[in-house]
């Protein structure tokens, strides 16, 4: 299967493209900003599978050349993708008086901006060769009716809406044969977690998020859309 992943330099993203990337067949397009990091999950990878396809894209999804630079690297390497798994993300752990608009922007360039403009470029790749399954990561913080964080307000807003344009791409996608789903995580011990509650440990590791991620796209994300599901995993 050809998969695009964002997001896959640390954390969630970095195990969930290097499952993935160990499946033989596979061929998985890693994008995020640090590019030695993504080099050392490519090498990474190929030391455990030598016949393993990881292609490194550094890239700020946020920049307003996506279409220009991104675009022509991406189908570069493939006619089609199978799976899209939207992960990058920023969280932003502030009292809602203090965000200021550099804030405010960030947080929903990364989390929502850029996956529309992400998606839409890439719909011409998508529904041609079969399904298409594209996995929006959200947070139980943006899921409707959760306990709520003080802290996370923009954050959660803006998960919010992600999980919301989930469920509207899901019906207005239906007859070009993509499915769109979003998946409202819970804590996981990353840097983003650390790094916003010091000291917190969550019960879920990297790992265990990454497999769960990748049993969805390939199995129930293919079959179903519209949904914005919580892992039973806490
Ligand atoms: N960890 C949790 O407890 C938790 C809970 C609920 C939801 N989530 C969601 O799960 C996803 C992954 O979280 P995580 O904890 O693994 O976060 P993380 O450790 O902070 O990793 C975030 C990833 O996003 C990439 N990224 C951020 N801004 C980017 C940009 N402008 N362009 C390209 N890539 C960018 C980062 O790479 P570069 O810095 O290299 O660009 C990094 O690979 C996020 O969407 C997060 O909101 C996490």
């Amino acid at each position: 299967m050809n998969i695009l992943i964002t997001g896959a330099s640390r954390g969630i993203g970095r195990e969930t493209a290097k499952q993935l990337t160990l499946i033989d067949g596979n061929k998985v397009i890693a994008v995020s900003r640090n590019k030695a990091k993504l080099e050392e999950l490519r090498s990474e990878c190929k030391a455990l599978n030598g016949k393993s396809q990881l292609i490194t894209l550094p890239f700020d999804l946020t920049s307003d050349n996506i279409k220009d630079e991104l675009f022509p690297k991406i189908v570069h390497e493939v006619d089609h993708l199978d799976i899209l798994i939207n992960n990058a993300g920023f969280l932003v752990n502030k009292p809602f008086l203090e965000l200021d608009s550099e804030d405010i922007q960030k947080v929903f360039n990364t989390n929502l901006f850029a996956v529309i403009k992400l998606i839409q470029m890439l719909l011409p790749l998508m529904g041609k060769h079969g399904k298409t399954s594209i996995v929006n990561i959200g947070s139980i913080g943006g899921y409707k009716g959760s306990d709520k964080f003080t802290g996370l307000s923009i954050y959660s807003a803006s998960k919010g809406a992600l999980s919301t344009l989930s469920e509207c791409l899901a019906e207005e996608f239906k007859d070009l044969n993509i499915n769109v789903n979003c998946l409202a995580l819970g804590g996981v011990n990353t840097e983003m977690l650390h790094q916003a509650f010091p000291g917190y440990k969550a019960p879920v590791n990297p790992e265990q998020m990454a497999a769960y991620i990748v049993d969805f796209c390939q199995g129930e994300g293919m079959q179903s859309s519209g949904k914005v599901i919580v892992p039973d995993l806490w």
